[in-house]
């Protein structure tokens, strides 16, 4: 029997990869100009970091991870998320000994064991940035401007930056109790998920999907009408600093984001595209999580991106798939054996050569170079190889001229780099 892919598991084929590519070189470049390096970081790490840093009663950590035990009897978690494993990396090797701030990115797959539909998968990619170290609201600022400009930078239109701010340690549990008491008289709305929620985690009713719980919730207290007042400060200067960097938003007081770290602001990048699954990205400020996971008050705020997300938002980019240059049609042994020789100079020199393989006829070679876009096709038939020359073949205009097999490497250099500049 032929072995699928894992539901929810997919394959980036290779006229894919040129935009996944494209949307990568562009964040790197992007966030090294706002002076970001790279780590990197396992895929797999112990459990307890993700319970404690993203919360038990959260929806990733009671139901989404890929949880196991190992052969030593450890339990441990494909992760769900970078924020939580970036922090530790930053604590386990202090790198706050060096600087109190460090400004990291990462990419690379994440796990959720989710409903897979358009949009939504149980593996699935992101583009990562956090700033550790710094509580000053102007970095909440500085962390979404470079947002914004990574988005744009890749092409993407029409999006909308919602913020709210979600409290702290001190006043969130005052909003906590008076959203219990608000849901808890309209409990007979909630599903039986929400009805535990409301116990344990009232905020996370706010991403419930169920008609009747949205219902439920609709004039339920805002956040912002609970935070105190260092928080209410916060916020302010956020706005503010955003308004100086140019970039507008909406609040949006509903938005409580999925895991339990966030404190004071919160963002999303929504596009109404997108449908149900609108947040491209979503990230915010935790103040909370190094205390969780490391007993220790480190300031942090970042966001993740979805890579699928995001790329199905950006235009097609025909531009980006690699075409052959040139393909050699060579008829015979000898022309083939010079094919042979001659695309390993090319290749050498970073010029995508094919060839054929097989002996097929001209007609056959040409109907393949054709398939596969070559940009040229040089014919080595007997006649020209007795003069050291070949026939050159422009596939977009049809021209062609006889060139020495000599000079085909200088040719060709000179017009690819003349059109891939233009
Ligand atoms: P998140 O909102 O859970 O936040 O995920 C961020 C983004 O990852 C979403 O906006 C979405 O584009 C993408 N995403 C999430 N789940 C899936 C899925 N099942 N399939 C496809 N794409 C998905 C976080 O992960 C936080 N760690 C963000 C953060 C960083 N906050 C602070 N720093």
């Amino acid at each position: 029997m032929e072995i699928k892919a894992i539901r929810g598991f997919n394959d980036v084929l290779p006229e894919e990869i040129g935009t996944w590519q494209f949307v990568e070189r562009t964040a790197r470049e992007v966030f090294e100009g706002f002076g970001f390096s790279e780590i990197r970081i396992p895929i797999l790490e112990r459990t307890e970091l993700f319970s404690r840093g993203i919360g038990e009663a959260t929806d990733i950590v009671e139901k989404e991870m890929y949880t196991f035990t190992d052969r030593s009897g450890n339990s441990l978690t494909l992760r769900p998320e970078a924020t939580a494993s970036m922090a530790r990396a930053y604590l386990e090797h202090k790198l706050y000994s060096f600087d109190p701030v460090a400004k990291l990115y990462c990419i690379g797959p994440m796990f959720r064991y989710e409903r897979p539909q358009k949009g939504r998968y149980r593996q699935f990619y992101q583009i990562d940035a956090e700033v550790f170290g710094v509580s000053n609201p102007m970095v909440d600022a500085e962390v979404i401007l470079m947002l914004i400009h990574f988005l744009k930078r890749v092409g993407l239109r029409d999006l909308e930056l919602e913020i709210n701010s979600l409290g702290c340690r001190e006043c969130r549990p005052p909003y906590r109790e008076a959203l219990k008491r608000f849901l808890t008289g309209r409990a007979f709305l909630l599903c039986e998920d929400c009805k535990r929620r409301l116990e344990i985690n009232p905020l996370r009713i706010f991403d419930c999907k169920v008609e009747t719980c949205k219902g439920a919730i609709l004039e339920a207290p805002q956040v912002t009408d609970f935070i105190c007042e260092g928080c209410r400060d916060h916020f302010e200067k956020v706005k503010e600093y955003l308004s100086m960097a140019g970039l507008s938003f909406v609040i949006n007081p509903r938005m409580v984001r999925g895991l339990d770290y966030y404190t004071r602001t919160a963002f999303e990048v929504v596009s109404y595209q997108l449908g149900a699954q609108n947040a491209v990205t979503g990230g915010g400020r935790y103040d909370n999580l190094f205390r969780e996971i490391g007993g220790v008050d480190i300031p942090g705020i970042g966001f993740a991106v979805g890579i699928e997300r995001l790329i199905s938002l950006l235009p097609e980019r025909k531009d980006l798939v690699l075409y052959p240059h040139l393909f050699i049609a060579a008829l015979g042994t000898e022309a083939q054996r010079r094919a042979y020789e001659l695309m390993n100079r090319l290749h050498l020199e970073g010029i995508r050569a094919e060839i054929d393989y097989e002996g097929k006829s001209l007609k056959s070679q040409m109907r393949r170079a054709d398939k596969l876009k070559a940009r040229y096709v040089l014919i080595l038939g007997e006649a020209e190889l007795a003069k050291e020359k070949g026939v050159l073949r422009n596939m977009i205009n049809q021209s062609q001229e006889e060139v020495p097999i000599q000079s085909i490497l200088s040719l060709l250099k000179g017009k690819i780099l003349r059109t891939e500049k233009s």
